[in-house]
């Protein structure tokens, strides 16, 4: 009935990464590795994971008419994601300027570009991808309203997933359709705001649920992930702990996996376990769409195995030189 499991609507950016022993204070100038440019962008990442696992994935983005924006479809056409939604033009491909420490952990700067062009009207003339979606991810590094638009342009029966990073406030019919809204900490305590982000994950799961969502899911890195939804179900899903050189990416791995189980019919918590061990593979491996694995590779006996972590390329090695540590991994 549906010709895609999953439609993400999102960005696309050039991810500039260099890695330091620490990122860099106010006012304050530290030296690091050589840049390497990965293709990235949280909704082409999304796109990339899922065709990967073996779901049939469209995206709709923008690129910049740019060497970017071709570094973009390429990496997306190499993992199958069907590339007709990607438009091209009206500005310069996103870009993204990513620290990496040596715990893989990292900051990130982005400029929206061509990701901040891509308007509701781009979303109305996307029509057919919309009603031949079974699931449809967003993320907020596009306009707010072409992120409303989506919801308004749904078929009926299709789901709604949405991971609001960089966070920032939801009108009510967006959070309404959010079947799971996927947060991180960070992201739950800025939605929730002052008043609401006090005690753990199950609150601001709560807190989260009573502003809309049919479902929640708070992602909690080394702790796992906890789901909750409207009917009052929770559950806590364990990490899984692997030897992490670089988180970027994880969690847009961990989205992608999670709608795409939803899609075919995997309870939540299901659905949730099995993005933890997708979201754990990613961050043993530098780069965003670099780090995703393929279904093969989650089987007990695929080449790398859930925990296993892949080598680097030798131009990953240059960019996080010396950056590796132990830790579990959640989502
Ligand atoms: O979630 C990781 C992504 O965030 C990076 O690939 C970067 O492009 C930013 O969008």
């Amino acid at each position: 009935m549906y010709d895609y499991d999953l439609l993400v609507v999102g960005s696309a950016n050039a991810d500039l990464v260099i890695g330091v022993e620490r990122r860099p204070g106010a006012g304050e100038t530290v030296l690091g590795s050589d840049l390497v440019v990965h293709p990235g962008g949280k909704g082409a990442n999304q796109a990339v994971a899922a065709a990967r696992l073996g779901a049939r994935t469209a995206l709709l983005a923008r690129v910049g008419d740019d060497g970017h924006g071709r570094l973009l479809l390429g990496s997306l056409r190499a993992a199958g994601v069907d590339t007709s939604g990607v438009l091209t033009g009206g500005a310069p491909t996103g870009v993204a300027l990513i620290t990496v420490d040596p715990s893989g952990d990292n900051s990130i700067v982005v400029s929206p570009g061509a990701n901040g062009r891509l308007a509701p009207e781009d979303v109305r003339a996307a029509g057919s991808l919309l009603r031949a979606s079974r699931v449809v991810s967003a993320q907020l590094e596009i306009p707010p309203g072409t992120v409303a638009e989506v919801v308004r342009a749904l078929a009926p029966g299709s789901r709604f997933v949405l991971n609001p990073s960089p966070p920032r406030p939801l009108p009510p019919e967006v959070l309404a359709a959010c079947d799971p809204l996927i947060v991180n900490e960070h992201e739950a305590r800025v939605l929730l705001g002052a008043d609401g982000a006090g005690g753990g994950p199950e609150e601001w799961a709560r807190g989260l649920l009573a502003t809309g969502p049919r479902s929640v899911v708070v992602t909690l890195g080394a702790e796992g992930a906890l789901t909750a939804s409207a009917a009052g179900e929770v559950h806590r899903i364990p990490a899984v702990r692997v030897d992490a050189v670089d988180t970027t990416g994880a969690g847009d791995a961990f989205t992608a996996a999670l709608a795409w189980r939803l899609g075919v019919g995997d309870p939540l918590p299901v659905a949730a376990a099995h993005a933890a061990r997708v979201g754990a593979v990613a961050v043993t491996r530098a780069g965003a769409q670099a780090s995703y694995p393929t279904a093969a590779e989650l089987e007990p006996d695929g080449a790398a195995g859930p925990a296993a972590p892949a080598r680097p390329t030798a131009a990953h090695r240059g960019a996080l030189s010396g950056v590796r540590s132990e830790r579990a991994y959640g989502g």
